[in-house]
């Protein structure tokens, strides 16, 4: 199956490879690289070519694919299933706080027990499933969360959480998507999110794409933002949710849920059950990716910016406690004021 690029812009299968738009050129440049080798799509996973929570997922259960045809592929490892679950080990270790990342890889381990001649073609329908059920979530969410933001309303956003970062159509956007298809939205706000620009390079490019008009800012600007009355809602995605509702994020958005609360500013966590880790009680639990402290040190295209011999610290994510989230919005259903009752009964 090969899905529309509009549909899915960053991960594609063309039956037999993995395709992968590289979003650290973005918006510059939109190259397209092709992958047969499950390592190096882990690599494409920890040097940022496909990022967001989702969108790991769906590229981590491909990645099983390919690892799945090269070992049984190959004539002399007599013992595949060992060096296949290895492969997935490793796939695993690619980044530490997307929790869809081990979901997907899981889900597809649980199907090696499949008679080894049908065993490609069962995890290559599983893969695209996983990538058809994201976008259908993500639409799903989008009307749901949607439905919550008031007629002239503005929005502010951080990091990405569209398109790029999921199967497709987005969890954050999709709510803005949905919300501005039905002339909800007054004004589209997005952080650039350093150090890596996910809002200026990632999210502007999208939601402008789509004719959805988005105004950037500093980071450090969005408190300013919401004094002035220009914002009624905080939408965001997430890397991995705990029991309890709280929200791992891109690095800066526990500052804008503080900030929201401060400003009677309602905050929108939008995330597929996927997202939910329900093996870590608390926030405190999730571990959190710190990148090389060179990121922060020059800006994504130039050369160094910082003064020389400063040191660095770079935590790329951070957690926001459940006692800011105002929703958290799934496929199914919306978790308000969220409470580990409230998460738990989205499962039964
Ligand atoms: O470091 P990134 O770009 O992978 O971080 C992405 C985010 O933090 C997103 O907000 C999150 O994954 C939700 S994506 C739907």
């Amino acid at each position: 199956m090969m899905m529309d690029r509009k549909e899915s812009p960053a991960i594609q299968w063309d039956g037999e490879q993995l395709i992968l738009l590289d979003q650290r050129l973005l918006p510059l440049e939109a190259l397209y690289i092709t992958y047969s080798d499950v390592e190096e799509v882990g690599l494409a996973i920890r040097d940022m070519v496909v990022r967001g929570a989702p969108a790991i997922g769906v590229t981590a259960a491909y990645g099983v694919v390919l690892a799945a045809k090269n070992r049984l592929g190959c004539s002399v490892c007599g013992v595949w299933r060992a060096a296949l679950e290895d492969d997935l080990d490793e796939l695993a270790q690619a980044r530490p706080t997307a929790i869809n990342l081990h979901w997907a890889i899981e889900r597809m381990r649980a199907l090696l027990d499949t008679p080894e001649k049908g065993l490609v073609e069962r995890l290559t329908q599983e893969a695209e499933t996983i990538h058809q059920e994201d976008i259908n979530a993500c639409k799903t969410m989008g009307k749901l969360g949607a439905a919550y933001i008031e007629e002239g309303s503005g929005v502010l956003t951080h990091c990405n959480a569209g398109a790029l970062a999921t199967g497709g159509y987005g969890t954050a956007l999709g709510v803005i998507r949905a919300a501005w298809a039905e002339n909800r939205l007054s004004a589209v706000f997005a952080d650039e999110t350093r150090p890596w620009l996910q809002g200026a390079r990632l999210t502007a490019w999208e939601l402008i794409q789509d004719g959805i008009p988005t105004s950037l800012l500093a980071d450090g600007a969005s408190s300013w933002l919401m004094k002035q009355g220009k914002v009624q809602w905080v939408v965001v995605g997430s890397d991995r949710i705990a029991a309890n509702g709280d929200v791992a994020n891109k690095i800066g958005t526990y500052t804008a849920a503080i900030a929201a609360r401060h400003h009677g500013i309602k905050f929108m966590v939008v995330a597929p059950t996927s997202t939910i880790d329900r093996n870590v009680a608390t926030g405190d639990e999730i571990p959190i990716e710190v990148r090389e402290a060179d990121e922060l040190f020059a800006c994504s295209n130039g050369g160094r910016m910082a003064a020389e011999n400063a040191t660095g610290w770079n935590p790329v994510f951070d957690v926001t406690p459940a006692s800011l989230v105002d929703l958290i919005v799934t496929e199914r259903g919306v978790v308000e004021n969220p409470t580990a009752e409230k998460i738990a009964a989205l499962f039964q």
